[in-house]
């Protein structure tokens, strides 16, 4: 059993991670996803507006930065993980809110791959886990997210489990359905105990809230 924060501790340092990562391929392409980094820069005002230490890691993304969170801006998956360990070890908390690539270029290229050849193969190695390596290790409470297009529940329930999850915040893609930029989201929040809440039609903003109650209250279980 993971031991937890000091109960009665109001004030936490949270550590978030927001954004999409890119991923190189020549000096002028690279991998990447259509996250916007709305999500973790909403959890990161939301935090340092209630008096919580805030460290924010953001991939290249746009929206307003929170006033008094401190950003650290990194690009690819490898440089997420490499930051997440240097500032996870102040922490009581890591919301990891960021669309990571779980693929990179297994040899990006120093100069531009001109055309000619009429198909190209692109060779892909994994990135590593960055959620999954810490829960094995840290005594921190760790929050993931999960973004399906089917099976939610089932998928969110197995990503608790696999990467030793406090608490996991899944939505759904597909059809008519982004949970990408300021649309109103709907999520499924699962816990460590198997408490579940489905919270539809709200706001980035109004999900952070109650993202932050339910890790308040995880703090103190
Ligand atoms: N995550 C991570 N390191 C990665 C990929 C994802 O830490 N290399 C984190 C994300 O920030 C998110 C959670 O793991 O909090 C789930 O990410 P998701 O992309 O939904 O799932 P994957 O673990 O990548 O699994 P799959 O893509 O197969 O659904």
């Amino acid at each position: 059993m993971k031991s937890r924060l000091r109960p009665g501790t109001g004030r936490m340092s949270l550590l978030v991670t927001a954004g999409p990562t890119r991923e190189k391929i020549d000096p002028v392409r690279f991998i990447s996803n259509y996250s916007t980094g709305v999500f973790g820069y909403e959890i990161a005002r939301e935090a340092k507006r209630r008096g919580h230490r805030v460290t924010l890691i953001s991939g290249p993304a746009c929206p307003e930065p929170p006033p008094g969170v401190k950003i650290v801006e990194v690009e690819s998956a490898l440089d997420m993980g490499w930051a997440v360990k240097k500032h996870i070890k102040k922490c009581d908390c890591l919301i990891m809110a960021a669309a990571i690539s779980d693929w990179r270029a297994a040899s990006p290229s120093k100069r531009k791959i001109k055309r000619g050849r009429k198909n190209k193969k692109l060779e892909l190695v994994e990135n590593p886990d960055i959620l999954r390596s810490l829960g094995k290790m840290e005594k921190k409470i760790l929050v993931g997210f999960a973004l399906e297009t089917e099976r939610l529940a089932d998928n969110a329930a197995e990503k608790l489990k696999k990467k030793n999850l406090d608490l996991v915040i899944a939505n759904k893609i597909g059809g008519k359905t982004s949970p990408f930029g300021r649309n109103p989201t709907e999520i499924l929040m699962l816990d460590r105990f198997g408490n579940k809440s489905i919270l539809r039609n709200r706001t980035k903003r109004e999900l952070a809230r109650l993202i932050l109650d339910k890790v308040s209250e995880l703090k103190l279980s």
